[in-house]
């Protein structure tokens, strides 16, 4: 038996975050210090402020276009140039118009979405995400790439969680930091968004979370600040919602006193397009670069408005009539020109790649790596000996790179999951035909982009439904692909879903389907959990998501197995809505206030369910839910050995490092992670049954054994005191629970904190 090891993803990745220190050059230089590569960055900003006036202060702290900022064209100081993100570079709008600029050569490579990112539990696959995205943004000329997105799951109802990593905040920690590392490999700044606890789209402007503090430390903070802290990202995204009264974007505690000042962060605050609304706010209170206002009054653009943003001329006022002296502008000023020094004035000059084969690869690979399979009961999948394949449903041929709000793309190509799985099959003699079987939604524009797909059909619905049966009764296996969409009230930007169900009656086609066919396999597309009624009539279930260009190429991997499915939910699937934690108006969508401001009508929102999010919630009530967080299956089975620690006895200062064998029991290769909770078995508050404080993910051939090393130290054991304002870690004994998922504990190991 082979024995391989494979150390703990908590480690940190060692890619370097270049920040321009260092050069080669050694020859005397005689221009200003600003420009000198070879000098440190902090002493190049300070050189290059010392000269600025202060109307060019004013200048780089807010836009000039849509999506960039004004440099110092005097100093030769450059624009800084943004754009979205996450999931792949935006299509060119024009200077002032959310139109498109009509570039020819804007095509981007569309990588998977973030949900699937996180499913695949793999922080070197992060790594990579954040390095080929980084060279395309680089390639592109932007400097700040707008993403990765870590608002925590906190309903199934938000439209904008496919955005996002998931539940867990230890799980989106470990996710983040490589993908910020990556991006920033190239010299382009991530912004990682939206800061903080924008966990909803409806009345996202003006809802106003409370949420106690322990809550917001362990559930809602820790991916940003391990973003901050150990990603070292040079940019973050205020958020549009408010926090105890005040907005994101200019919220003094959030930016001054937890960003800035506890975790220490020198890049730039820049806020939500248009999340910004009062001056004297956004001068005090951590805001440093100014986007998308809606200028005339908080209500619509006027164009080219640039100059009456919050951060322009009305602050350059407030400083002439003494109100303000330079330091708050200073201070801005100064954290954007470190910016400039670290992306663009980086004497690296990096040129990035876009579109290359490379990216398809990688978008391809953790495609695969991520997508979910929940359920195959007789050995359904990966298809195999079979020769008449039946695909039904519209996920299998909408586009889905087109919608969806800001993350919206224009990708060179997209390979749908028919063509994806005809392209894997035909090859080989199966037959793939389609029928549609239901009509969601045949749209498919966004910003001026469009998919360029006739969806249009003129059979009803129940017509559809009958086609569908009736060639369901010929085939060897029917895959149905369905789920949700980017359309509004979908996953979508700016809209939350309306149901937890699935929309446009396909909850009736799958039971059609599995009546005429036993061999049925539903493909659930989706950025969020769904209601699967039908789930003990239908022998396999996968959960796939918004993929990008390799979307039916990553599917057909996994459905033939090729790739073997290794993904594991990064949030848990109640069966129905009301199993969940949000049981009120006020948890959600919030109650208004009778308070206004402007066009604002303010609504107000407590996260009374505190620390109780996803499967924290599910095991404090005992719930039993659709199917878990960590939860997923593979087509070989693994079992668990016995677990060893170095020390079964920790102090505050210390750690253990634990190993675990895990043995391939089945006949092909695969990969299995490792998860490991920590339950602290008597604490002086509550706490969670169980927190996940680890993972590993681990490749093995059949047969093969390898170890996972998973280490902990004091932090994983801590809970967060607010009466104190600390992480406190109690004496005491604690379980380390190893899991394949957060309901599946394989084996547990004792120990103490002393
Ligand atoms: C979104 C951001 C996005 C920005 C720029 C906003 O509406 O909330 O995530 O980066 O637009 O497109």
């Amino acid at each position: 038996m082979k024995t391989i090891h494979l150390v703990l993803a908590a480690t940190a990745l060692t890619l370097a975050a270049s920040c321009g220190q260092t050069s080669s050059r050694t020859e005397a230089f005689d221009g200003p210090a600003y420009l000198n590569p070879s000098l440190p960055v902090e002493q190049r900003v300070e050189d290059a402020l010392s000269r600025m006036t202060t109307n060019e202060k004013i200048a780089v702290i807010h836009a000039q276009s849509k999506f960039s900022s004004a440099g110092v064209p005097r100093l030769g100081l450059p624009e800084v140039w943004c754009t979205d993100g996450p999931h792949g570079i935006r299509a060119e709008v024009l200077w002032d118009e959310w139109d498109q600029a009509g570039w020819t050569s804007d095509s981007c490579t569309a990588f998977p979405a973030l949900t699937c990112l996180a499913a695949s539990w793999d922080p070197e696959l992060s790594l990579l995400y954040g390095k080929s995205i980084g060279e395309e943004a680089r390639y592109r000329k932007k400097d700040v790439l707008l993403g990765p997105g870590v608002n925590i799951y906190r309903t199934p109802l938000n439209g904008r969680n496919f955005e996002y990593m998931g539940e867990d905040p230890y799980l989106a920690s470990r996710m983040v930091v490589p993908y910020v590392k990556g991006v920033q490999s190239n010299n382009v700044a991530a912004c990682v968004k939206h800061f903080a606890l924008n966990n909803q789209e409806t009345n996202r402007f003006t809802t106003d979370v409370k949420v106690d503090d322990r809550t917001l430390y362990e559930i809602y903070l820790p991916a940003f600040k391990a973003a901050v802290e150990e990603g070292g990202a040079w940019a973050i995204m205020g958020s549009y919602n408010l926090y105890d009264g005040q907005w994101n974007c200019h919220n003094d505690r959030l930016l001054n006193t937890i960003l800035k000042g506890e975790w220490g962060f020198d890049g730039v605050v820049i806020s939500d397009w248009g999340g910004v609304h009062i001056t004297d706010e956004a001068v005090t209170n951590g805001l440093d670069l100014e986007f998308g206002s809606w200028t005339n009054g908080l209500t619509e653009g006027m164009s080219n408005a640039y100059d009456s943003y919050y951060l322009a001329k009305p602050y350059l006022d407030k400083i002439k009539a003494g109100e303000y002296g330079e330091d708050e502008l200073n201070d801005k000023a100064r954290r954007v020109l470190r910016l400039m020094f670290r992306t663009n004035m980086n004497p690296e000059h990096k040129m990035g790649k876009f579109t290359s084969p490379e990216h398809s690869e990688a978008a391809r690979k953790i495609g695969a790596e991520g997508i979910v399979l929940l359920k195959n009961e007789g050995g359904i999948l990966p298809l195999d000996g079979v020769k008449n394949v039946l695909v039904v449903g519209e996920n299998a041929v909408k586009m889905m790179t087109v919608g969806g709000g800001s993350s919206s793309l224009k990708a060179k190509y997209e390979v749908s999951p028919l063509d994806g799985l005809k392209a894997a099959l035909s090859p080989k003699g199966v037959n793939v035909s389609y029928e549609r079987g239901y009509v969601g939604d045949a749209s498919g524009s966004y910003n001026g982009v469009t998919t360029g797909q006739d969806l249009s059909e003129k059979r009803n619905a129940s017509q559809l439904v009958a086609d569908a049966v009736s060639a369901a009764k010929n085939a060897d296996v029917v895959i149905f692909i369905g789920g949700l969409n980017k359309s509004d009230n979908q996953d979508a930007e700016g809209a939350d879903r309306l149901q937890y169900g699935l929309p446009y009656g396909q909850d009736a086609v799958i039971e059609a389907l599995a009546n005429a066919n036993p061999k049925l396999v539903v493909v659930n597309i989706s950025g969020n959990a769904v209601a699967m009624p039908w789930v003990d009539s239908v022998p396999a279930i996968v959960q796939d998501w918004y993929i990008g260009s390799e979307a039916g190429n990553s599917l057909a991997d996994v459905l033939t197995g090729k790739v073997n499915p290794s993904g594991k939910l990064p949030f848990t699937f109640p069966v129905a809505m009301e199993d969940g934690p949000i049981k009120t108006e006020a948890q959600y969508p919030g109650i208004p206030t009778g308070k206004n401001f402007a066009m604002f009508r303010f609504t107000e929102e407590t996260y009374s369910e505190g620390i109780y999010v996803g499967y924290r919630w599910y095991d404090s009530k005992g719930i039993e839910p659709l199917f878990p967080f960590g939860y997923g299956l593979s087509y070989t089975s693994f079992e668990y050995g016995e677990p060893s620690a170095n020390s079964l006895s920790m102090t505050k200062d210390g750690g253990i490092t634990f190993t675990i064998p895990v043995t391939n029991t089945g006949k092909v290769a695969g990969a299995e992670v490792v998860q490991l909770y920590i339950s602290d078995k008597e604490s002086s508050i509550d706490r969670p049954e169980k927190e996940l404080k680890g993972f590993g993910k681990i490749f093995l051939e059949s047969g093969q054994t390898g170890i996972v090393k998973i280490s902990i130290d004091a932090d994983a054991l801590s809970f967060f005191d607010a009466q104190k304002h600390e992480w406190v870690a109690e004496n005491g004994e604690f379980n380390a629970l190893f899991a394949s998922s957060s309901r599946d504990v394989r084996k547990t190991l004792t120990f103490n904190l002393k």
